[in-house]
């Protein structure tokens, strides 16, 4: 189906949908239910009424598969505006890849959509809306997916941290997550940073243990500039794919996250009495963001018996038949702008991929950014051309990064690559997922105002 096809057959296919979703489910296991709705929660400032989650009261859990083995969630919204899926870094079908207008309709009010997939790689991912995005993101509604590996070393705990701010006014009511100032720069930054919805949290696990730490950033703007402090480790993991590329992260060599990135670290946690912190150090000073506490008689485990962590199945790209496909990142300002509101607009637009902003999700004519053949390799030029950082994000696929024009970088796989100020990356990636793939910016603000297309897999 071709996005035209969307529109023309909407209403049908909306109702459609549902039925399909009720008739699917009938046969094997019932799916899992993730309902969305508004919750109630205090993050630091007494009770702040409106964030988006998936129960009442607490944040979005996190979600924990297996890799290789099918999984059935049904996305029901109990939201009053429109909703949708999407699941970051997964290498799934298309059509479950949760994108509005492009993989599927938004979900509205009382509607439900059954996403049915089998996640390929293990590894830390998270999963979020695609329509909506900035209200319903900004008020909470993000949440880390593990995919599990069995062929992983065995960590004595595990802890997963969600890194995000929200937007809170003297009264601990939300504020707006969005001004015009923020989206022409580098995004408006909240003034609640929490880790899993808590201000600077403390966690227990099993002192002289070997603790896995699976990071997200799933703020809509924030860059993180993330070290920690108290035990010895190594970083395992970046954006859901084993590596043993990158340096341990201290404060003056802090390892940068931005919006959408995840780093997986492995600490060897010191005997009882000391804290372990993770924090992150900005220009204006650092803030703690999570404390471990080591617990218990020591284990004694060391960190340099851990095995590597198991590798996920990437294509490797062939260099030298690759195709170079450019893209520009840039600011093309437009005073009124046409953008169609459905799945949310901010109402301006500043930004551009090729000179072209995108025109709001809803807009039928737009056509991919490039169309890539399947299983051909590509490599492709991604050209910040303005002074702010744009962590560029591609759905559906992973790519290899392999230089920069400003700095040595490490080339690992991820599914965002994040371009400083005047930056030009190259990035490979063997073309071997169909569909149309959406491709951002993952600062929301950019994205909601011009920074987004996608490539099509054909
Ligand atoms: Cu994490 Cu298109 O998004
Ligand atoms: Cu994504
Ligand atoms: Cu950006």
């Amino acid at each position: 189906m071709d996005r035209r096809e969307f529109f023309l057959g909407s209403a049908a296919a909306l109702s459609l949908g549902a039925a399909l979703g009720t008739n699917a489910l009938a046969q094997t296991d019932a799916p899992s239910i993730i309902n969305v709705q508004n919750a109630v929660f205090d993050l630091g400032k007494g009770l702040t009424q409106g964030l988006v989650s998936t129960s009442a009261d607490a944040p979005p859990p996190v979600l924990r598969m297996a890799k290789n083995r099918p999984v059935k969630l049904r996305v029901h919204n109990q939201l009053a505006d429109y909703t949708s899926m999407h699941w970051h870094g997964l290498r799934i079908a298309n059509k479950m890849d949760g994108v509005p207008y492009l993989t599927q309709f938004p979900i509205a009010p009382d509607e439900s959509f059954d996403y049915e997939f089998t996640p390929p790689d293990s590894g830390t991912y998270w999963y979020h809306p695609h329509c909506q995005t900035m209200e319903q993101m900004a008020h909470g509604l993000t949440g880390v997916l593990v995919v599990e590996d069995k062929n992983d070393p065995e960590f004595d705990a595990e802890l997963v941290l969600n890194l995000k701010d929200f937007h809170l006014d003297k009264t601990g009511a939300l504020d707006s997550p969005y001004t015009k100032r923020g989206a022409a720069r580098g995004g408006t930054m909240g003034n609640v940073m929490t880790t899993n919805w808590l201000q600077n949290p403390i966690y227990d696990a099993p002192a002289g243990g070997v603790v896995r730490l699976r990071i997200a950033a799933t703020d809509t703007a924030r860059i993180y500039r993330l070290a920690l402090s108290g035990a010895k480790g190594k970083v395992v993991a970046m954006d859901g794919h084993a590596t043993e590329l990158l340096p341990w992260p201290t404060p003056e060599n802090s390892l940068v996250l931005a919006p959408g990135q995840r780093v997986d670290m492995a600490i060897e946690l010191p005997a009882e009495g000391t804290a372990v912190t993770l924090s992150h150090h900005a220009l204006s000073g650092s803030r703690p963001l999570a404390r471990i506490r080591p617990v218990g008689q020591s284990l004694n485990h060391a960190l340099d018996d851990l095995p590597p962590l198991a590798r996920n199945q990437l294509a490797e790209p062939d260099l030298s038949a690759a195709e170079t496909h450019e893209f520009l990142f840039g600011w093309t300002p437009e005073a009124d702008p046409q953008n169609n509101g459905w799945c949310g607009s901010l109402g301006y637009s500043f930004w551009s991929i090729n000179k072209k902003p995108w025109p709001g999700d809803a807009e039928p004519n737009v056509g991919p950014l490039a169309e890539l053949k399947l299983g051909k390799s590509y490599i492709l030029r991604l050209r910040n051309e303005s002074p702010n950082d744009h962590p560029i994000h591609l759905h559906g696929l992973v790519f290899k990064l392999l230089r920069s024009n400003k700095r040595d970088i490490p080339q690992i796989w991820t599914d965002t690559a994040h371009l400083l100020k005047d930056e030009t990356m190259e990035v490979a990636l063997v073309a071997d997922n169909l569909g149309d793939w959406a491709f951002h910016c993952h600062v929301i603000e950019h994205q909601k105002t011009g920074l987004a297309g996608y490539l099509s897999v054909v």
